[in-house]
């Protein structure tokens, strides 16, 4: 049996990873892996059970959690324990609070092995903070995608706007700086480069702009026609 082809995309919040990944994965067939939508579920769980400071019972969601996610027309749906929280786990209060949830090491360890499991098992195209370095340092292509500050927030604010959401730019560019920080400068797999990355800044690229760049870059190493 042939080896399954692993595409890492990491990088900072808004720098346009997820619809990267996403249609690379429509035009490649492959799986889609939002790691990030994990996190965001443990950070979800425990803010609603009131544990989300508590950091013995957040382990325990995460190592007890039975997460699925499936990619439904672009949209990824999550599912713990075959309940729904595809909305829930993209709000606000999980933004603020899921750079310290993704934090703990236990935490991490608990999503990494089912990452793991998941490359080992079918073509993917994976995006999030630690896959080209941590979870897939061997993927076929790894690639670090980035973008300046203010049109990372940019892109926020805009998809904020379009769910009515009252929070304002300075809100949102603050809370992508602090993420960006504890991302980057937290002990455990932090948010870098790989030494073997292909960087993009993608600034001022339009999505389908993003998806053309990538696409020629993975035609290139992968030698596709
Ligand atoms: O990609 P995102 O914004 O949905 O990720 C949410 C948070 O999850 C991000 O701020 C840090 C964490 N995360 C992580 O630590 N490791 C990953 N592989 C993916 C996300």
């Amino acid at each position: 049996m042939s080896k399954n082809i692993i595409i890492a995309i990491d990088g900072p919040a808004g720098s346009g990873k997820s619809t990267a990944a996403k249609n690379l994965a429509q035009k490649l067939g492959f799986t889609y892996l939002d790691t990030g939508a994990m996190y965001r579920t443990i950070t979800y769980l425990s803010l609603r059970a009131g544990v989300v400071d508590n950091r013995d019972e957040v382990i325990k969601i995460a190592q007890n959690v039975k997460l699925r996610l499936k990619t439904d027309n672009g949209l990824t749906r999550v599912f713990a324990n075959d309940e729904e929280l595809t909305e829930q786990i993209r709000t606000p209060e999980v933004n603020s609070k899921v750079s310290e949830v993704s934090i703990i090491p236990e935490v991490r360890f608990e999503m990494v092995k089912i990452q793991k499991a998941l490359g080992g098992s079918c073509n993917i195209v994976a995006e999030g903070r630690d896959v080209t370095t941590v979870v897939y340092p061997n993927a076929d292509i790894k690639i670090f995608l980035t973008a300046s500050i203010d049109e990372r927030a940019n892109r926020r604010f805009k998809e904020y706007k379009a769910k009515n959401s009252e929070i304002s730019f300075e809100e949102v560019k603050a809370n992508l700086e602090k993420r960006d920080k504890i991302d980057s400068g937290r002990k455990v797999s932090p948010l870098r480069k790989a030494d073997d990355a292909i960087v993009f800044d993608n600034t001022g690229f339009t999505p389908n702009e993003d998806l053309d760049y990538l696409f020629e870059k993975i035609k290139e190493v992968l030698s596709i026609k």
